[in-house]
């Protein structure tokens, strides 16, 4: 009996060290770490509780009787990061590639549903070779039940995906359905359906790499929203990002001490060029405005036309969407309305207030828009603002042109309150296409038509290019000194903390996916 004891505790030990010297190795040698490894990284430490490890698959099919793995290649359990409770999932490519058997599966499910019950976020290690291909459909239906219970939990737990391996075929819709997905350069990779097959039905020649490595998801398909140089830094910001989120859906992020001091701002007073035309860069207003260095941006690569991500405000966890003036003069397109339309909705669903700059000279106009669908997807952006009860605080720094105007946040969106800075310019559209348009006979039939243009031009920004005729309205709260913009800020989001609004009761709204 105790022979048999000794025998397993060694198989445990041996299986907690992610299986045996050589499969840490082979892993090392890759530039990855273990699951294990990954999983003592990312929790405080002394804080895993491993559940599931002694679980082993339950396939014979191809002589797999005689090859069982404790814990059938994948690490589950809870424990702490920075004090607060999460689960999490870390998969051992040593074992089976990492592959999804019907216990893999369990396992995670297992984890997924105290997850749930009790609250807290959860946090996949992803790094597998997809379906065990010894298990045939048990695979599939242990995929599909992760799917499901990844719907299940979207909005209720915050659900974090590392990407730090292989994630191929129908694998990639659970990390698809999470909130944040972050790959590691160069050694992860996401795809349907990998080279091979692409080159027998495309006949296209493309590397793993270019078709679906970090660098490919963070700027062409916005699949992943952050990208980490190597485990450690994947880890890192995963951790970081944990920080600006609350534990579940019924509580607020947590609100760090901060004293106030002086929170003026003068160099925000500098930011804006003196020609309307030229770009800067709104994250000198973001990191100007919120608590020094805590400004997390997601989604960084892709969409650079709106920026999206965290930050806090005198230690209140806040999102951010600001138009991007730096790319594309900020305007909105597909990918941009899509990339903050989820933001968003996040941001909504986990109780994190909401602030929202503005500078945008309306939609991007052509026919790759037209056609791509920017009538669809712009409605997204507009509908989550809409729908969106959460604390939401708009500034418009300069332009705010058209149906750009009332998308971004607007006071009629339901928007609590509404600032622009003396630059802010609000209006159908910009000056010279306004003048061209409704004084086309008076500069058609001048002397002299560019002249004529010109002073129109002139005409109609002194009419309209500034804010206080929407402030005249209500639709602006106030006109501010950019230098007052911090101190404004923390006051208006201190005022909103007990916000109650709720929605016309509905099984759920019909968002234009
Ligand atoms: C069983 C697998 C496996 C799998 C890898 N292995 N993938 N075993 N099922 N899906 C095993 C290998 O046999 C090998 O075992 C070990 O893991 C390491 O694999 P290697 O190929 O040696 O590693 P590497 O060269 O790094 O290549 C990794 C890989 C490749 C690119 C992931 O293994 C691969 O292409 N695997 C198959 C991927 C795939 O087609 N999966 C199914 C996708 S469809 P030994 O014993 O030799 O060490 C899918 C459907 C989900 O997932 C549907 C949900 C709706």
């Amino acid at each position: 009996m105790n022979g048999k004891l000794d025998k397993l505790r060694h198989k445990i030990a041996e299986s907690k060290l992610g299986g045996g010297t050589d499969r840490i190795e082979s892993q090392h040698k890759k530039g990855k770490l273990t699951a294990h490894e990954r999983v003592r990284l990312l929790l405080d430490e002394g804080s895993f509780e491993e559940i599931g490890g002694l679980v082993v698959h339950r396939t014979s099919d191809f002589g797999m009787d005689k090859q069982k793995v404790l814990g059938d290649g994948v690490v589950t359990g809870y424990g702490t990061v920075n004090g607060r409770l999460v689960y999490v999932f870390s998969q051992d490519f040593t074992v089976f590639g990492g592959s999804l058997s019907e216990t893999h599966a369990e396992k995670i499910c297992k984890i997924m549903d105290l997850a749930m019950q009790n609250g807290a976020p959860l946090i996949g290690l992803n790094d597998s070779g997809g379906a065990r291909i010894q298990e045939g459909v048990r695979s599939l239906g242990g995929y599909a039940d992760i799917f499901y219970r990844n719907v299940m939990a979207s909005g209720v737990i915050p659900q974090i995906s590392a990407i730090m391996g292989p994630c191929a075929g129908g694998a990639v819709y659970s990390p698809a359905m999470t909130d944040f997905t972050i790959m590691v350069e160069h050694t992860s990779y996401m795809f349907v359906t990998g080279p091979n097959v692409v080159k027998t039905v495309t006949n296209e020649e493309v590397s793993a790499e270019e078709l679906g490595g970090a660098q490919t998801h963070a700027s062409k398909s916005g699949v992943t929203h952050l990208t980490a140089d190597n485990d450690l830094d994947c880890i890192e910001k995963v951790k970081r990002l944990l920080a600006y989120l609350p534990q579940n859906c019924e509580e607020k992020p947590d609100h760090r001490p901060f004293e106030t001091g002086d929170e003026f701002r003068p160099g925000l007073r500098e930011i804006i060029p003196p020609n309307p035309q030229s770009p800067y860069d709104m994250r000198e207003v973001v990191n100007g405005i919120t608590d020094e260095g805590s400004f997390l941006e997601i989604h960084p690569d892709f969409a650079e036309n709106i920026i999206v991500g965290f930050a806090r405000l005198a230690g209140r966890s806040i999102g951010i969407v600001g138009n991007q003036p730096m790319s594309l003069a900020g305007v909105l397109d597909v990918n941009s309305s899509r990339k903050a339309a989820r933001f968003v909705r996040f941001c909504d669903s986990f109780n994190i207030p909401l602030f929202v700059l503005v500078d945008v000279p309306g939609f991007l106009p052509g026919t790759d828009q037209e056609w791509n669908g920017i009538i669809t997807n712009g409605a997204k952006l507009l509908y989550a603002f809409s729908e969106a009860t959460v604390p939401r605080v708009t500034l418009i720094t300069r332009k705010a042109y058209g149906g750009a105007y009332d998308v971004m946040n607007s006071k009629h969106i339901g928007a609590d309150l509404n600032y622009a800075w003396p630059s802010a310019e609000i209006a159908v559209m910009g000056a010279k296409g306004a003048a061209e348009i409704i004084f086309k006979k008076e500069i058609q039939s001048a002397e002299n038509p560019a002249a004529m243009a010109l002073e129109k031009e002139k005409e109609y920004q002194e009419l309209f290019a500034h804010p206080y005729l929407a402030a005249e309205r209500g639709f602006i709260d106030e006109v501010i000194d950019p230098a007052e913009t911090r101190r404004k800020l923390i006051k208006a989001f201190a005022m909103l903390e007990n916000k109650v609004v709720r929605n016309p009761r509905k099984k759920h709204g019909n968002i234009p996916l």
